[in-house]
């Protein structure tokens, strides 16, 4: 198909919502629509709603909703387009985006090499998992056990010249294909084709859709390289590609992602529990990764090697990834050379707990530049104190730059004043002061404002409305549990009033509030909303409206106070009297706190 836009629509004709959405979830029939549990929040009553006739979903919960393509997109964490090739592959779509003849024949070709290491990857599998074998050993020996290996598709590669050459060729590939792709070596003057890979420990890298496009090969035992890994080819780019992206896309919480240097570190996490990972490879990290990561997180935990050449990788990472405006922190292995071995020795809590407790990275920074210096001797207290004012310079925030400052002083006992003219040479009061300025008038512009209320929260307070105008019995059951301040829209609060007032009739007609002051959308949605898949008669589904109702609320007031937060905090001032910005700040916090502990207890 041509169109990308053809596409789209044969995709939603041809897809069928509920029987795609069945395939990640149970989801049961309820009249001419389907509910289950919302797989984007928890919850232990379905409000998640799947519209046969129109072709969507939407979760009274949450406020998630949107088409199948939404609904893959959501669930796969895919792009528009990655989720759009899938559901076309599903539903038998071929897209032939208006290619010219180039583009196709590479298309074609990057679709053979897939398959080529596809079908390498199962044959070491294969080698691996049938009967004894050093492969099969060494994994064991290194804790991995028979779920991780089948997971990782981990293989061997036999002690043979033509092992895999004979059987891809029996496949019928071809000799130059498989040097082009990596899999085969050439010799030149003898013309003699062998196998890149014996005798080895087989890692197939996928991209982050989970194509094989490469593999790393690692030795039996100490001998050297250690590890072999594929050529760069047309399907294969180290600098583009993260190891463990396919897996760990679906793992991510709190937009945060761990990143190791190897392997066996991220197969490792991955056994013990820790699935929001992904591995550079022991490359330095590359601004491409850098966006990949991006696209998937917002905090970056960098997790490398404990050793001074996985510092030193830290420390080039931790370039790539400020420029890219990440929030990164750098986790502190202990004793341990590599994640492998803490998570082996200290057990997954404890992994966890080093991520909650990671480095900012400035003070990462900090700290190692201090062992190079010995800080009794005054001269070298005075150069460190001037190399750490370098690392200041690069701080956007003036909170960040006290901060820090502050940190630098308490090293060396020395005045943040003079670390300050450090950094902003004599003139300090006035660089120092004018950075400010302009900090502030980015803030002024900055400052936010609280956002409209999100759709899915109007939603569940309109089907409760509805509810109540409906049915005499659910109004008497919610009047004793709700009150006016559990709304958001006012809307919503004047109609309580009117129904509190005729509280007594059977059913109140929406005509009947139409002489109210109710705006027009409003009104619309009352309409549209359907009570179908509600059973007016199960007090539980009605509760769990009213938990939704008040969850809402108070999310919403958390975000009032969440902004209000920053806002004090990006307006602070270098002549504000800063104790009573921060007894401000401390309040809100404890108002936080205190919505915390409420939405949990709901
Ligand atoms: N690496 C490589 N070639 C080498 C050494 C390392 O390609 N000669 C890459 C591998 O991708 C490896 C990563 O760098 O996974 C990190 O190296 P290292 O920490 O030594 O490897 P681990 O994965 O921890 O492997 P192991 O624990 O088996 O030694
Ligand atoms: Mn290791």
């Amino acid at each position: 198909m041509i169109d990308i836009k053809d596409v789209v629509e044969e995709i939603k004709n041809r897809c069928d919502i509920a029987s795609v959405i069945s395939e990640y979830m149970p989801i049961r029939q309820s009249g001419g629509n389907y509910k289950g549990l919302c797989p984007f929040h928890g919850e232990k009553t379905p409000s998640f709603h799947i519209s046969s006739s129109k072709q969507i979903y939407k979760c009274f919960g949450c406020g998630e909703g949107g088409d199948v393509i939404n609904f893959v997109m959501k669930m796969e964490n895919l792009d528009f387009l990655d989720a759009v090739k899938l559901l076309a592959n599903k539903c038998g779509i071929e897209i032939n985006t208006n290619m010219n003849e180039e583009d196709k024949l590479k298309m074609e070709k990057i679709k053979k090499y897939q398959d080529i290491h596809l079908e390498a990857a199962r044959f070491y599998f294969t080698n691996l998992s049938k009967g004894k074998n050093p492969g099969y050993d060494y994994l064991r020996k290194r804790g991995l056990d028979d779920k991780t290996i089948k997971k990782f598709g981990l293989g061997y590669s036999q002690k043979s010249w033509n092992d895999l050459i004979d059987y891809l060729l029996s496949k019928g590939y071809d000799k130059e294909d498989l040097v082009e792709c990596g899999l085969v070596n050439h010799k030149q003057e003898s013309n003699k084709y062998y196998d890149r890979f014996r005798n080895r420990v087989m890692f197939p890298i996928f991209d982050y859709r989970g194509n094989v496009i490469g593999f790393g090969g690692r030795v039996l035992d100490d001998s050297l390289p250690k590890y072999l890994n594929s050529p760069d080819s047309i399907i294969f780019n180290k600098r583009f590609n993260l190891y463990g992206l396919n897996f760990s896309r679906k793992n991510i919480i709190n937009r945060t992602i761990v990143l190791v240097e190897g392997y066996m570190d991220l197969i490792s996490l991955f056994q013990y529990g820790v699935r929001n990972v992904v591995a550079t490879l022991g490359t330095a990290l590359t601004e491409q990764q850098g966006n990949l990561i991006k696209r998937y997180a917002d905090t970056a935990i960098i997790s490398y090697d404990s050793d001074e050449a996985g510092i030193k990788a830290a420390l080039r990472a931790i370039e790539i990834l400020s420029k890219i405006g990440l929030n990164i922190k750098v986790l502190n292995l202990r004793d341990a050379k590599d994640p492998d071995e803490f998570v082996r020795k200290y057990g997954l809590e404890e992994y966890k707990k080093a991520i909650d407790e990671a480095t900012h990275y400035i003070k990462f920074k900090i700290d190692h530049l201090k062992k190079s210096f010995n800080l009794d001797k005054d001269e070298e207290r005075v150069k460190f104190g001037k190399e750490a004012s370098k690392i200041i310079k690069e701080l956007k925030s003036p909170v960040e730059v006290d901060y820090y400052t502050n940190y630098i002083a308490k090293q060396i006992n020395i005045s943040t004043e003079s670390i300050k003219k450090e950094v902003y040479g004599k003139d300090y009061n006035k660089v120092y002061n004018n950075k400010y300025k302009k900090f502030e008038k980015k803030s002024e512009r900055a400052i936010e404002k609280p956002k409209i209320i999100e759709k899915g929260k109007e939603l569940v307070e309109e089907t409760l409305i509805k509810l109540m105008l409906e049915s005499k019995k659910i109004r008497e059951i919610t009047l004793l549990k709700l009150d006016k301040t559990d709304f958001l829209l006012n809307e919503s609060k004047e109609i309580l009033n009117y129904i509190i007032k005729n509280r007594d009739l059977d059913k109140i007609t929406i005509d009947k509030i139409k002489s109210l002051n109710i705006s027009e959308e409003y009104l619309k949605d009352l309409e549209k909303i359907s009570l179908d898949g509600i059973d007016m008669n199960d007090i539980k589904s009605i509760d769990e409206i009213l938990k939704n109702l008040k969850k809402n609320n108070l999310q919403e007031q958390m975000n009032k106070l969440l902004i209000e937060q920053k806002n004090i905090e990006q307006q602070k001032t270098n002549n504000d009297d800063l104790k009573e910005v921060d007894v401000k700040v401390m309040e809100i916090a404890l108002k936080i706190v205190e919505i915390r502990k409420m939405l949990q207890s709901l």
